[in-house]
């Protein structure tokens, strides 16, 4: 039971995604002060002999967080045990996890936010003390054991930091907001791709790419790997900004990089609800997603490009959003 709790399967992931995924803070683009904070703290625990402290990983989906959580194991030197907060149901369910640790290793937990309340509550002690207090047995004939940990570092990620109980944030000693990446880093992350999948791409169809991906690693390599389909089948030895544009309109990809949940979103704002303000719910409603979907993925990167505004009432389209889509505004 307990294995199917321990990662590999948790977390999906093909091998070609594997491949992607950078190594070392080095091949690691852009987060900079994130990442020359993360090389000292590591440098430092390294001088001391002692553990990293634990580190709390948060930002949208597709940034790169769990990318490095990895690095930060292969930094250190070692082994990275995972687990998805959802996925540890009872207090045996940690127990087991904690238990195949070996000194020094790294602890992830992915979607942090979503672990039990209780759970968190047996973490706290494992955290601070490297100690477990667990009951065992039924009603009656229950007992309370303590258990000594070999001391590791919890690397937690999530997508919902406003979710993490203040106990539990306190208790990270390294917390790292992940930023949108600049279109420049994305190319760069492009380039890489196409190195590590051998598919040649020139430059025009990198920058391309790069600036319709919202901000977001994955997405770059997600279209990426969707344009050298479209290459392949073209019979195009390399990428160029012909074949690029070709196929992003064909995965209807806008010019800036908003893709169809996007402008499903927007248009259902602007048409159906004059540009707001709406509930977050009612607008789900109305596109046939849920809202944790509009939550966590839609409305970040929307926000952050200032497509909408968050207000009390509910969310309103801003002028950029009209301009967008060439609509007039009804006044
Ligand atoms: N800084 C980076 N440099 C190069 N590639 C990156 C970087 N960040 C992410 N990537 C690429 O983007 C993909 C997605 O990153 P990752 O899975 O780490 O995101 P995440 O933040 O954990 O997302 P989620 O919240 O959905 O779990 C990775 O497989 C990796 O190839
Ligand atoms: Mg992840």
């Amino acid at each position: 039971m307990a294995k199917s709790i321990l990662s590999e399967n948790i977390i999906s992931n093909d091998d070609k995604d594997e491949l992607l995924r950078p190594q070392y803070l080095s091949e690691y683009v852009g987060q900079k002060e994130i990442k020359e904070n993360i090389d000292v703290f590591i440098k430092a625990c390294k001088m001391r002999d002692e553990v990293l402290d634990h580190v709390l990983l948060y930002g949208p989906p597709g940034l790169g967080k769990t990318t490095l959580a990895h690095i930060i194991a292969n930094e250190l030197g070692t082994n990275i045990k995972t687990a998805s907060g959802p996925s540890i149901e009872k207090s045996g369910d940690l127990a087991a996890i904690l238990s195949t640790l070996e000194p020094g290793d790294v602890l992830f937990i992915d979607e942090i936010h979503r672990m039990p309340k209780y759970i968190e509550e047996i973490l706290y002690p494992a955290m601070e003390d490297f100690e477990l207090d667990i009951i065992i047995g039924n009603e009656g004939s229950s007992r309370s054991i303590k258990i000594d940990l070999p001391p590791f570092t919890l690397v937690g990620a999530t997508t919902k930091a406003g979710d993490i109980s203040s106990p539990l944030r306190d208790r990270f000693g390294i917390v790292c907001k992940l930023e949108y990446y600049k279109t420049s880093e994305l190319v760069d992350i492009v380039k890489r791709t196409s190195r590590v999948l051998s598919s040649s791409i020139n430059d025009e169809a990198a920058k391309i790419i790069a600036s319709r991906s919202r901000r977001t690693p994955r997405i770059a390599n997600r279209l990426f790997k969707r344009v050298r389909d479209f290459a392949l089948v073209e019979g195009k030895n390399v990428i160029d900004e012909n074949i690029s544009e070709q196929s992003l309109k064909r995965l209807k990809v806008d010019d800036y990089g908003l893709d169809k949940n996007d402008q499903d979103y927007l248009l259902s704002l602007i048409n159906k609800f004059n540009g707001g303000p709406v509930g977050v719910e009612t607008l789900a409603s109305s596109i046939g997603e849920e809202v944790s979907t509009l939550e966590d993925v839609i409305e970040p990167f929307l926000l952050q490009e200032g497509f909408i505004k968050r207000t009390q009432r509910g969310r309103i389209a801003t002028d950029k959003a009209y301009q967008h889509f060439n609509i007039e505004k009804n006044v």
